[in-house]
């Protein structure tokens, strides 16, 4: 345990202590019944929130319903008030097993929406469709692609432009949505502008090209990211903890920089902002959304944590000697874990008590993702029960500890 010490030292993200430096990585793993938290994802938070996870993002939740009826992916919705029931069962589930549960809100699919749903042209900053790198995919997707079986190909269709009513509307339903998490229960909440949706879709000169405030210059770019972290300080006041993940870089020619996403976290720390989740790529470049191998953005976060006072937490770190340098020599604050804790949901327990030979790993063959982009719910190569907690009891929470819970508003 003293090898990994640094990771069992608590940290307080703007309010909410958080016990150690491990968090599960947001992962919509196709398990709702139609946008409504199912009893399959309780037990699968239940099992890495008792595997000894600190932070548990959820999924990227839908904030509007607009945006609902353009994604492919079946996500958790969160933009009427049925939808508050299911996350106050998910947010009493995580604390009784002794985690900490962020939800993470995406504010629209943007150029990766599709219209084969509902028939709705997907809209973003501009008319940029996105274009698949065939050069800079993981080594599993490239076969599958090229199969045809991921349903967006390798082109997105053309998007097109976001009137200033339609984004200060999606701004005002995303802070209604912030605030609706916050009722529920929810320790904090991420706003997701990551991997060219569309939040990323206007941080980006490549994706915008527009000609009014939300356009241009980077502070015109950002305009929208900050109205809605403020509209959401609005609604929901400067105590709960609101946090942001953006690409940090977009590793195409044109494309959002380091450089950029520096300055941006800089001025929203200034705005509000209680923490820095890190990603990196879109679509384009899935390499590095689904890195093959550990450190692909560990410059980027040195750098942007530089730049900043407030927390970051890293992405995409798997092996443990890895996790613990990037925090013990002091790289990023946290490190968010997604497949690795698909794999094994006793990930931070096995560190902690040293028995890292029993940590089952991820080969980073995909079938998670895959398995998503067919429309399924996702599975694990590694991990039979990935998918199938809810059938084991040791995921259920029992009434002995149901602790009464006060809203963070
Ligand atoms: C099946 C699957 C679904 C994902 N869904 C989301 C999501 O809803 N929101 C998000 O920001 N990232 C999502 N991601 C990306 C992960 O959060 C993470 O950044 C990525 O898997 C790389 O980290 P890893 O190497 O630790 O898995 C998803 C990843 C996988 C494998």
């Amino acid at each position: 345990m003293k090898k990994y010490e640094s990771l069992f030292q608590p940290i307080k993200i703007g309010r909410v202590e958080v016990k150690n430096r491990i968090g599960l990585a947001p992962m919509n793993l196709n398990y709702t019944r139609e946008g409504y938290v199912s009893e399959q994802q309780l037990a699968y938070y239940a099992a890495r929130a008792k595997g000894g996870t600190g932070l548990i993002f959820t999924e990227a939740m839908r904030t509007s319903e607009e945006d609902t009826r353009r994604s492919f992916y079946d996500n958790l919705h969160l933009w009427k008030a049925a939808h508050q029931k299911g996350l106050t069962e998910l947010v009493e589930t995580v604390h009784y097993f002794g985690a900490k549960l962020f939800v993470q809100m995406n504010i629209g699919p943007g150029p990766q929406a599709t219209s084969k749903k509902a028939g709705l042209q997907p809209r973003a900053a501009s008319p940029v469709p996105f274009q698949v790198q065939k050069d800079c995919q993981p080594k599993a997707l490239l076969p599958m692609i090229e199969k045809g079986i991921i349903y967006y190909g390798w082109k997105g269709e053309t998007p097109r432009e976001m009137t200033v009513e339609e984004i200060h509307t999606e701004t005002e339903q995303f802070a209604k949505s912030a605030k609706m998490a916050f009722v529920a229960g929810a320790d904090g909440i991420e706003i997701h502008f990551a991997h060219g949706y569309l939040g990323h879709s206007f941080l980006s000169p490549r994706f915008n090209k527009r000609t009014d405030q939300y356009g241009g210059s980077l502070e015109n770019r950002m305009r929208f990211l900050r109205e809605v972290l403020q509209a959401t300080r609005k609604l929901v006041g400067d105590k709960p903890t609101v946090g942001v993940r953006i690409s940090s870089d977009e590793h195409m020619p044109g494309g959002l920089t380091n450089q950029d996403v520096q300055k941006i976290v800089k001025a929203l720390e200034k705005d509000g902002l209680d923490f820095y989740h890190q990603s990196c790529g879109t679509e384009e470049t899935m390499l590095y959304f689904f890195p093959d191998e550990d450190g692909m953005g560990l410059d980027d976060i040195k750098a942007i944590k530089a730049a900043v006072n407030i927390p970051c937490l890293a992405y995409s770190l798997h092996d443990p000697d890895t996790v613990n340098k990037a925090v013990s020599e002091g790289m990023c604050d946290m490190v968010i874990l997604g497949r690795p804790l698909l794999a094994d949901a006793e990930w931070a327990n096995k560190v902690s008590e040293g028995r890292i030979k029993d940590i089952a790993k991820c080969k980073r063959d995909l079938w998670c993702l895959v398995r998503l982009l067919q429309g399924l719910p996702s599975r694990c190569t590694q991990n039979p029960d990935l998918g199938r907690e809810r059938y084991m009891p040791e995921y259920l929470r029992g009434p002995s500890k149901m602790s009464y819970w006060r809203s963070n508003l």
